[in-house]
Order: structure tokens, then sequence, then C-alpha cells
């Protein structure tokens, strides 16, 4: 027990508590928040010198996690993993950098932002605990920058005001038309299938007339065209025994 207070002591000793709130970038940016991840300003002009060996990290918990965090349970454990939040993890840490990374000052118009969840291709492997993977569900998320001295912790942010994500619209809120349809698939459906009713149709009365055409040239259809052709025929043969005697 004293060891373990004596550890904390130390650990919280030479901790530097930053008063940067960690925010969402601006809104102008476009996307900012998405179903699975969001985009926070870089910490610029944040940590300082003093931090200048550490490697900054940002931790994000479920709400309930802030108040006891633990900073000494360092990043990669299995009770800060990717893969295990928020099921068995309380937070999980990623993004890690140095002081390098967030030069100070920040050049004008220089767009500094971090986008949280963009990594995919190590959402589910364990050997990757650190992974900035997609965020599992709207949340609400807390967020702060921890730096990090080897495994000492040396200067913190203050955690974010609650992020929440957008919500995927559940399939209860599309119209009833037939479960696992989409609208819009449903309406090309629709409209092929009209198509194809018209085309059917077309083909059939196209097969009515020629058939009719070739069983004894009875039908209305027929007769103009023959009796044209007959007329030019008796025409044109009548002319030219005239011309010629
Ligand atoms: C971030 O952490 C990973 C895993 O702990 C390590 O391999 C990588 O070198 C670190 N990157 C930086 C910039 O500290």
């Amino acid at each position: 027990m004293l060891p373990l207070l004596l550890l904390l002591l130390a650990t919280a000793h030479g901790l530097d508590r930053l008063q940067y709130k960690p925010t969402l970038a601006s809104p102008k940016l476009g996307g900012v928040t998405t179903t699975s991840t969001f985009v926070l300003e870089q910490p610029r002009c944040v940590f300082t010198e003093m931090q200048g060996n550490a490697v900054i990290w940002l931790v994000v918990a479920v709400p309930e996690a802030v108040d006891s965090f633990n900073n000494s349970v360092g990043p990669g454990t299995p009770e800060r993993a990717f893969q295990a939040f928020p099921a068995s993890a309380p937070a999980y840490m990623t993004l890690n950098t140095t002081l390098l990374n967030y030069p100070c000052p920040k050049p004008a118009g220089e767009i500094t932002v971090l986008r949280v969840g963009s990594e995919t291709s190590c959402t589910r492997d364990e050997t990757r605990p650190t992974c900035n993977g997609p965020l599992p569900s709207p949340g609400p998320y807390r967020v702060k920058f921890l730096a990090l001295d080897g495994s000492k912790p040396v200067a913190e942010t203050a955690w974010s005001d609650p992020i929440t994500l957008r919500t995927a619209q559940a399939p209860s809120n599309i119209p009833a038309m037939g479960s696992g349809h989409s609208a819009g698939m449903i309406a090309l459906t629709s409209i092929l299938s009209i198509l194809f009713a018209i085309l059917l149709a077309g083909l059939v009365a196209m097969l009515v007339f020629w058939g009719s055409d070739a069983c004894g040239g009875s039908s209305t259809f027929s007769k103009p065209e023959a009796v044209t052709v007959q007329r030019y025929n008796t025409h044109h043969v009548f002319d030219q025994p005239a011309a010629q005697l």
C-alpha cells in the first residue's frame, strides 16, 4: 500500500496541468464530426520546451472514466487498448507524436487539425492497441492530451467538453417500404419493371401485326402499303411503253 501511495505521489508531482482544453476544429472546415470520426485542433503552443523530450498522446475516454482517470496506466496496455474500448477499456491512447510535430507559432492560414478515428486497417488488430480506429458509437467522448516522458506523465491538458458524433439514420426512420430495402432501390425496381412491361407489350403488339400480315394481308396495316406499291408499278409499266412508241 505504501509503495503504491509513494508512486502516486511521485507521479502526481511534476505533472504540469495545462489550462488548454482540446476543441473540435472550426465548423468551417466541414465534416468536423461523422458517424465514426471527429476533427480536433492540434495542440499548438500548448506544450512547452519543458516537455521537449516527451511523447504527446491523445486520450479518448468515455465521460464516466474522466473523474477517476489514472495517467499512470500507459498506452498499449489492455486497459488503454483501442480494440477493448469501451467494453473493457474505459479509454484508449492514440496519435502519439512529439512536440516537433506541433510547432509553435502555427503558420497563419495553415490547417492544423487531427482526425480522430481515421485509421481502419487496425480496427481489430490487437497487436496495435494504439490504433486511431473508427469510434464505435456516437459517444459522447471526452479527450485530453497527455505528455509522457518515458512512462512518466509530465503534462496534461484539461478534458474536452463531451463530443457527440453524428447518428446514422436508423432503419426505422426510413418509410416502411419492405424490410431491408432502401426507397431508392424500390423506386428503381418499379421503374425497371414498368419499362420491361412496356417493352413486352410492344413486342407482343409487333408479333400480332406481323402475324396477321403474313396470314393473307387482310389487316388494315398491310393494305395501304400494297395499294401504293401496285399504283406505282402500274403507272411505271404503262408509262414506259408509251414513251417508246
Ligand atoms: C507511437 O507509438 C508506437 C507504439 O507505441 C511507436 O511504435 C511509435 O514509434 C510511436 N511514434 C512516435 C512518433 O512516438
